[in-house]
């Protein structure tokens, strides 16, 4: 990762919207960005019970929701929902998708780094496709410090020394087991993908 150059930071927000404004047409059929079959459901309800447990309903905000996948698991489960992505095919799908559902989430194009809202922590609780391998972040890929992934370990560091408690994780291995299934029931090449969740409590601070 290199030094951040002075006018790069728009540089690499308009590559990295424009890399998802292209894939958002065809991104619910790319592999991992849906739920198709019983194990994959099962998991991400164990996944969303582990991390969102039941404390009545929640402010919850997506940031970078794309077309919605959390935005709608959340919603389901009563929560109020607020989704936000720079990429504005992206929202303009998350927006279809919640009139055809008759979901009432806010959904708003927004950059994560000048939310268009007053954001109150204390109110919480909290391969061809790849975009590593896209031209777009081939452009501006030393200013993105994430892009190639981090370790677990990494990751609950990262939010522990942003000051939330409680800091837990999953490896999923029943997710990467369903979904592994699914490239073979589909056909598909199988890859083992590298998944987890970490999430904290800023209630606990
Ligand atoms: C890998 S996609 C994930 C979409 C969704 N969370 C999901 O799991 O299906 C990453 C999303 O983050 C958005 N994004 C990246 N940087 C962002 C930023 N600074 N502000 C808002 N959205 C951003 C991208 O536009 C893209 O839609």
């Amino acid at each position: 990762m290199g030094a951040r150059r002075s006018g790069e930071p728009d540089r690499v927000k308009q590559e990295v919207a424009a890399h998802w404004n292209r894939r958002a047409p065809g991104f619910d059929a790319d592999f991992g960005h849906s739920i198709r079959t019983p194990a994959e459901r099962a998991a991400w309800d164990r996944i969303l019970d582990l991390v969102v447990p039941a404390r009545g309903k929640l402010d919850a905000l997506d940031v970078g929701c794309g077309t919605g996948f959390l935005v709608f698991e959340l919603a389901a489960r009563g929560h109020r929902v607020t989704g936000v992505d720079f990429a504005p095919a992206m929202i303009a799908e998350a927006r279809r998708k919640a009139a055809d559902r008759a979901l009432a989430v806010r959904l708003e194009e927004a950059d994560a780094e000048q939310l268009p809202f007053a954001f109150d922590p204390s109110a919480l609780t909290p391969p061809a496709g790849s975009a590593r391998s896209s031209q777009e972040y081939a452009a501006v890929g030393d200013q993105l410090p994430f892009l190639g992934g981090r370790s677990r370990e990494e990751i609950e560091r990262l939010l522990t020394a942003h000051g939330l408690g409680s800091v837990c994780s999953d490896p999923l291995h029943d997710l990467v087991a369903a979904q592994a299934q699914r490239m073979v029931d589909e056909g598909l090449e199988r890859r083992t993908h590298r998944r987890y969740v970490v999430w904290g409590d800023l209630a606990s601070r």
